[in-house]
């Protein structure tokens, strides 16, 4: 057996994961030699100075591994510095007994240090608060709290691709930039260079002018001149040499003349047509957006491949300044050909219990800091919503019970009646005060939901669903999808939608119509909702929000 603990391939360190999450804590290990590369949480230096404790993490799991360092080593006061990158080289060994530890790593050589200046960087080692964090997004991944949010956040995305395609679906990817509003809201950002275009052409028309009436008359007779000179040349009989250098005079003469033309007509500005804006002049010759949901695109995938979903970031440029919305989020959008609303109501639910199920067995460590740091509870709601069905309840189911609570003395701000859009309020007393665990709230009344959903039979509701869990409100939406030719033509007039730009979606009705359904879920809502953190700009890396897009 060698003496020496393998490096993790692609690089030449050991992580610490492999030492001290092993089902010894890394005991068996003592008298290997490891090199090891890690952050210092904490150093402190000890007997007179003469060796330090560092506290490394690597980020590959949430604990650290103690390193022991000697004075003739290293600076230790350089080393025991917060936020230190250090890569040292020693023999791992068991502690004293009673240490917390179970192993621990004494150096013989330290072969890198990143310093910092204490008085500068700017994560000391007292915890800050989440929110002054997000001052420093490049910095804060090396806190505890949002690497286990980064490790929480992989593993759901992993699980979702497991879980998808052990499901036979296909990973579709969707595009970013896109020229039809899916959720017909008008809450989109718009991609387009007329604006840098009509910078640089201002600037370009102040260094270079663009040539006056004169410069063009000017042009204009020297064509003339040339065009007398060939004819002249012609009717003398000229050599035919003499006359091709002429004709190409003349050629050069009237280009000249078309492009001080094409520069005189040169305007500063943003180019407009007909008293608007003229796209046709943008980047892809029409408008164009970023995304709020793969959904359309994806269906036309569906409607080929069966089961498909997409997992991208949505845009969407609403002016929230809530704790549940982000400018930029992920989406997780299946979508599910010969399936109804009762089947995609099913997946939602098989699904999210899948994630939750999947943290429990593969990120329990990153979970129990959660429990311990911000919501004692997690832990227990993941359990309950792996293991609980879903409740169901209709639209007007719900808008009863909420009147219920209203005539029994709740207060809400939003007053409750038919025909509401459910508000976070509303949504989370279902959730979290009558049933204390997910409802799914189907059928809502058409004219407060999108154009695409399915119309019930009722004429006044449609076949969407929401998904609701505690602590975070609306997790999913989803719905069937209109797949009748002449109820989606119907639906966008009454809804004033133009049909130009969703003619291809009709087509998809024109050509092989099948019933077909699917949802949206917010995959930032899902790592709340698991870890029981309060703010979503929390559990994005990079939270984008009004006001707001650092890096
Ligand atoms: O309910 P939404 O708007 O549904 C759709 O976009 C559908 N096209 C999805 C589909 O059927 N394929 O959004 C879906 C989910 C919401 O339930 C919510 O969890 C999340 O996306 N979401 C947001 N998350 C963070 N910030 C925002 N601004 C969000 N808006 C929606
Ligand atoms: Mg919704």
């Amino acid at each position: 057996m060698s003496d020496e603990v393998p490096k993790a391939e692609f690089s030449d360190s050991v992580l610490i994961k492999s030492i001290i999450r092993r089902e010894d804590g890394g005991s068996g290990l003592a008298g290997k030699k490891a090199r090891i590369g890690g952050w210092v949480k904490t150093g402190r230096k000890a007997d007179k100075d003469a060796f330090a404790f560092l506290e490394l993490n690597d980020g590959s799991c949430a604990g650290n591994l103690q390193v022991i360092i000697d004075a003739s080593l290293a600076d230790l006061g350089q080393l025991v510095q917060t936020g230190t990158c250090v890569v040292v080289e020693g023999h791992l060994k068991l502690p004293p007994s009673g240490a917390k530890q179970k192993i621990e790593l004494r150096a013989e050589e330290v072969l890198h240090v990143g310093p910092v200046d204490p008085a500068k960087y700017p994560l000391p080692k007292t915890r800050l608060t989440l929110e002054s964090l997000r001052d420093f997004v490049h910095l804060r991944s090396r806190t505890n709290t949002i690497s286990a949010v980064a490790r929480i956040r992989n593993a759901l995305a992993y699980a979702t691709h497991t879980f998808f395609n052990k499901h036979g679906f296909l990973y579709v990817h969707t595009p970013i930039v896109t020229t039809s509003d899916c959720e017909g809201a008008g809450e989109m950002f718009q991609v387009t260079t007329l604006f840098s275009e009509a910078e640089r052409l201002e600037k370009e028309l102040i260094q270079n002018p663009p040539p006056t009436e004169a410069d063009v008359e000017a042009a204009k007779l020297v064509v003339q001149e040339k065009g007398e000179v060939v004819s002249q040349l012609k009717s003398a009989k000229a050599d035919k040499k003499e006359i091709s250098a002429a004709v190409a005079e003349l050629k050069k003469a009237k280009e000249n003349v078309s492009k001080l033309e094409e520069r005189s007509k040169l305007q500063p500005g943003i180019p407009r047509k007909d008293g608007k804006v003229d796209y046709t002049k943008d980047f892809f010759a029409r408008q164009a957006f970023l995304t709020v949901s793969g959904q359309l695109q994806v269906e036309s995938y569906a409607c080929a491949l069966s089961r498909v979903y997409t997992f991208g970031p949505t845009f969407r440029a609403e002016n929230s300044h809530t704790s549940r919305h982000l400018a930029e989020f992920w989406m997780v959008e299946p979508e599910i050909a010969f399936a109804d609303l009762e089947d995609d109501m099913k997946c939602a639910e098989a699904y999210v219990k899948f994630l939750c199920r999947w943290l429990l067995d593969n990120c329990l460590e990153d979970m129990e800091f959660m429990a311990d740091k911000f919501d004692k509870g997690c832990i227990d709601r993941l359990k309950m919503v792996a293991s609980t069905p879903f409740i169901r309840l209709t639209y007007t189911e719900a808008v009863e019970i909420l009147e219920e609570s209203v005539q029994n003395g709740k207060k809400f701000e939003k007053e409750v009646e038919w025909g509401i859009d459910l508000a976070s309020e509303h949504e989370r007393y279902l959730t979290e005060v009558k049933y204390q665990k997910p409802v799914i709230v189907y059928n809502y009344p058409k004219d407060i939901k999108a154009f695409y959903m399915r119309l019930n039979d009722d004429l006044e509701t449609v076949a969407a669903m929401d998904v609701l869990v505690p602590k975070v409100g609306e997790l999913i939406g989803g719905s069937q999808r209109e797949e009748r030719y002449d109820v989606i033509q119907q639906r966008l007039e009454e809804m004033d939608l133009p049909v130009e730009p969703y003619e291809w979606y009709i087509d998809l009705r024109r050509y092989g119509t099948v019933k077909h359904a699917g949802f949206g879920l917010g995959f930032e809502r899902m790592i709340l909702f698991a870890t029981g953190l309060e703010n979503i700009r929390d559990v994005i890396p990079f939270p984008r929000y009004p006001g707001r897009a650092d890096l």
